[in-house]
């Protein structure tokens, strides 16, 4: 019994759990290296990353999880996270526990996080630039409208100035 438990268990885990750190659950399939890129991970800082792709799950149909061993986030990086992973979980570990579970939030407007493309608007003026502001006018996919110049953003874009 206790034998074939474990050999369950076996063929159930495809990531081990972490001690201490972030696991990032529920991004939409085939987003876990842009949310990497959000968050400036590499791989060469040294630190121990896991990346599940396209993993089947109960709530969304697939899904990409990452875990990020002693790391955890601040606000500003899960808010960024926000932006093409509308549905992640954020997960703080702490000696093996979930210490703390929050769900993103995609505000209706967002302040400043990105450039707008369009280099004429006013908020690309070299001198007295306006505040960069933008309408979320879609979330699945993400779609910003820019509040200045009506310029429409993907996620396509987002992710390239993620990559600067
Ligand atoms: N996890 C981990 N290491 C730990 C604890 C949890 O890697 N020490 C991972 C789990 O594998 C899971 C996520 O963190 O992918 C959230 O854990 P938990 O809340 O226990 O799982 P669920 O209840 O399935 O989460 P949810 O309800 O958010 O789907
Ligand atoms: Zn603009």
């Amino acid at each position: 019994m206790v034998l074939a438990l474990t050999h369950e268990n076996e063929t159930q885990i495809r990531i081990v759990k972490i001690k201490e750190g972030t696991v990032i659950d529920h991004i939409s399939a085939g987003r876990a290296l842009d949310v990497l890129q959000i968050l400036g991970i590499t791989g060469k800082e040294g630190s121990v990353v896991s990346i599940g792709m396209n993993i089947s799950s109960s709530r969304i149909a697939t899904k990409d999880i990452v875990k990020i061993e002693d790391r955890h986030l601040k606000d500003s990086e899960v808010d960024k996270i926000a932006l093409v992973a509308p549905d992640a979980t954020i997960n703080t570990i702490r000696d093996y526990k979930v210490e703390k579970k929050t769900r993103v939030v995609l505000p209706h407007t967002i302040t400043n996080v990105i450039e707008c493309p369009n280099p004429r608007c006013v908020t690309n003026k070299e001198r007295e630039p306006i505040e960069a502001k933008y309408e979320v006018v879609s979330d699945h996919p993400i779609k910003l409208k820019c509040n200045y110049c009506w310029t429409l953003i993907d996620e396509k874009d987002i992710i390239l100035q993620f990559a600067g």
